[in-house]
């Protein structure tokens, strides 16, 4: 990957802050935007500038297309089987409130979370639960944190209605074998859906081979805009019922009566986020031009330099489970006797590296294991060898500096 070539297309890693460019690791939480998205959404204000499936004109025809055009490249990027499987939502978490929202729940219904999801597939069942309307189990992780296949095997069993897990965790990268709990799942009767937040910009992903029935992530996430979306196989959307519902979501309407569109209108209440759909579009472009696997590949070995640089130094100890080669690109540890947020505000002050600390949205599983927060470097395709080497170096630096 010519990652040179890559930077200058990122507007924000041409820019000096301090006389200095940005080392941007915080990509698992927004990843920078190329000037390809930035321009395709531009083109959207300067040359559509109005609404989409509605307005007969031909600038309204333009911006349905156009959207249209980039359901199919979705439909194409998740090997799904039909545009209509594919609903834009706001982000993520909308796309779970809206299947959490739109399915039936029926007394002892049960929701299947691990115990090392993000709050947007966590909170959400919590509070169904809370209202008594379903019942949330979680699988534990095995001492190393990893996925536990056969535990999950005796929870899944015919009461489970849904089983919502995240496919790469924010956390640290790790993977759950998908195929696997698609397969037990399936067997009891179960539907599976995949918050793939984390993955869709950094590896292949194929619903079908998966056979997972919905699927959720935010473009925001792989050099998108702040966008999201959902896939349902178009069974399972055609027996959800509609949750944001307004304009564009209805057929026909009478004081007694309403009759909603097919999906995806039926789930898409409202004006939509025409630019955020069409930066979309140009943002999977992107990324399939580099290639996902290459980039897989390449944010691995940044990270991979990383955890063996710093893995075996007195004093740190990274958080979750510390494998290389999944995908994510995600190194997260901590500094013994330092405050998370201490040690990122240092790495900004000292040489404008920008990484995440707290909880990262996972504190149901930072509470659990009594740990305060953690500092996360997350590596994406624009980083290089150099800034990973300037981080390591300047977390050396610290070390020395506090013993
Ligand atoms: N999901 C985002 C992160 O992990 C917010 O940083």
């Amino acid at each position: 990957m010519d990652v040179e070539k890559v930077r200058k297309s990122f507007p924000l890693l041409n820019k000096k802050i301090d006389g200095k460019p940005p080392i941007y690791l915080d990509s698992a939480c927004v990843t920078l935007m190329p000037q390809q998205v930035m321009d395709a959404m531009n083109d959207y204000y300067i040359n559509m500038g109005s609404c989409g499936a509605r307005s007969v004109h031909r600038l309204g025809v333009d911006v349905t297309r156009k959207c249209e055009e980039v359901r199919e490249k979705i439909r194409r990027f998740l090997n799904a089987e039909d545009r209509n499987e594919i609903i834009f939502a706001k982000n993520s978490t909308e796309a779970i409130n809206l299947v959490a929202n739109s399915l039936t729940f029926e007394n002892n219904d049960t929701v299947i979370t691990t115990d090392r999801e993000h709050n947007s597939n966590q909170v959400v069942w919590q509070n169904f639960r809370r209202s008594g309307n379903i019942k949330h189990h979680q699988t534990r992780s095995k001492k190393d944190d990893t996925f536990d296949l056969e535990g999950f095997k005796e929870l899944c069993t015919r009461n489970v209605k849904l089983v919502s897990v995240y496919h790469t965790s924010n956390l640290d990268g790790h993977t759950l074998p998908i195929k696997d709990i698609t397969e037990i799942a399936h067997e009891n009767g179960a539907m599976v859906m995949l918050d793939a937040a984390q993955s869709a910009g950094h590896k292949e992903i194929d619903v079908k081979m998966l056979d997972v029935d919905l699927l959720c992530f935010s473009f925001h996430k792989m050099l998108g805009p702040s966008l999201g979306v959902l896939y349902g196989r178009s069974d399972v959307l055609e027996s959800l019922s509609p949750f944001i519902v307004g304009g564009g979501t209805v057929t026909k309407v009478e004081n007694e009566a309403i009759e909603f569109e097919k999906p995806p209108r039926k789930f898409e209440g409202g004006l939509q986020n025409y630019a955020g759909i069409i930066g979309g579009g140009a943002a999977i472009d992107y990324i399939e031009n580099l290639g996902r696997q290459k980039i897989s590949v390449y944010e691995n070995a940044l990270r991979g330099y990383v955890s063996k640089r710093l893995g075996d130094i007195h004093g740190i100890s990274s958080i979750g489970v510390n494998k290389d080669g999944q995908g994510g690109g995600i190194y997260n540890f901590n500094i013994e006797g330092m405050n998370p947020h201490d040690v990122a505000l240092y790495l900004d002050s000292s040489a404008n590296i920008m990484v995440r600390s707290g909880m990262h949205c996972l504190h149901s599983w930072y509470n659990k294991k009594k740990i305060d927060g953690s500092v996360r470097a997350s590596f994406y395709l624009y980083n290089t060898m150099d800034e990973a080497k300037i981080f390591a170096e300047k977390i050396e630096e610290l070390l020395k500096v506090m013993c």
